[in-house]
């Protein structure tokens, strides 16, 4: 079983003035890698308060796995990554890479996504875009190798090397 966290950046959202669509995607897609939603919460866009969630969930609640949602934009009050950047300790650039690689393939608007991922202790970190389609989409590359990273993470994994084809 993976822990998982979620957190929705929006500051409508948080105020009860929009309804969250894209939380329960990510709830969904995370049964295919055994994951339970352990954490979930609606934020405003604020960088202290997204950055004093993501500690929480990764520290007292002890997630394996958080993603946010939201906020990775090019407004004032996107600032998604710079929370996760305030609060990581290593950085995991190719999971960015690759949903930015696949997302082009879909709209080149991908490329205006300011996504980041990264590590805290023993809790990946990784930021989605905001819509629940871009959400499916990002999931969609990325979930199926986010359990070895999480199990080497962990210590649960001796090596790499995968069954040859
Ligand atoms: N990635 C995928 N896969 N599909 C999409 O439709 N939309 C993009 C991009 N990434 C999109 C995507 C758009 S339009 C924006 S503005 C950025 O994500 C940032 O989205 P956010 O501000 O909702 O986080």
């Amino acid at each position: 079983m993976i822990r998982v966290g979620i957190v929705t950046a929006s500051d409508q959202g948080s105020r009860g003035e929009r309804e969250d669509r894209s939380g329960p995607v990510i709830r969904e897609a995370v049964q295919a890698i055994d994951g339970v939603v352990v954490a979930y919460r609606v934020v405003p866009d604020e960088r202290e308060i997204l950055a004093a969630t993501l500690r929480d969930m990764a520290d007292a609640l002890k997630t394996d796995l958080i993603f946010t949602t939201g906020g990775t934009g090019f407004s004032s009050r996107d600032v998604t990554p710079e929370a996760t950047l305030d609060v990581v300790e290593r950085l995991t650039p190719g999971i960015a890479e690759a949903m930015r690689a696949e997302s082009l393939k879909v709209t080149n608007r991908a490329m205006l996504s300011r996504a980041v991922a990264g590590i805290r202790g023993q809790t990946l970190i990784v930021n989605l875009p905001g819509s629940p389609k871009a959400v499916k989409e990002c999931l969609a590359v990325i979930l199926p190798a986010l359990p070895h990273g999480i199990e080497i993470l962990k210590g649960e994994a001796r090596e790499c090397a995968q069954p040859e084809k």
